[in-house]
């Protein structure tokens, strides 16, 4: 399985627990995994978790994150300040798979409060084993870093 990208995880305390939960299932997978905390279900702030994870998955291309919080909300609001990433709040395979298709997205962010464990399997298992079809696609992403060159920073 050395093929396998390399996962960054992250989460706050609301989304400890499907972190640890994700964590399992991808070793069980020989994914190889580096986790960025939190560590314990001890409140913390989502959007320093989000840096961390991003600024690990921005430094490779074939890099991936899966981010979570208790709704997923904050953490892809926080993520997606960080030039590069592009995060995807998802709830259902369908939205894994063209989260992946259409946007390239780098970043899986995932509610952890509630959660349900065959359906973050499934969504997991999608978004791993989806490929991004280019093309149109493509010249939408130059679109969006030219929006990051454009205004990030530029709030003052
Ligand atoms: C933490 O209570 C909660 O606000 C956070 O996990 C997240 O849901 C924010 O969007």
């Amino acid at each position: 399985m050395g093929k396998n990208p390399l996962i960054i995880l992250g989460a706050d305390h609301a989304g400890f627990k499907i972190k640890e939960f994700i964590k399992r299932e991808l070793l069980k997978k020989n994914y190889p995994l580096q986790d960025v905390g939190t560590f314990s279900l001890k409140r913390v702030d989502y959007p320093d978790y989000a840096e961390k994870l991003a600024l690990e998955v921005r430094k490779n291309k074939q890099r991936k994150g899966i981010l979570a919080c208790g709704t997923g909300i904050g953490a892809s609001i926080a993520a997606n300040k960080i030039a590069g990433i592009r995060a995807a709040l998802v709830s259902n395979s369908r939205d894994a798979r063209l989260s992946i298709e259409h946007n390239n997205a780098n970043v899986l962010v995932l509610g952890g409060r509630p959660f349900n464990k065959e359906e973050t399997k499934r969504i997991i298992r999608i978004w791993l084993n989806s490929s991004f079809q280019g093309g149109r696609h493509q010249r939408r992403l130059k679109k969006i870093s030219n929006l990051e060159k454009k205004y990030l920073g530029a709030v003052k």
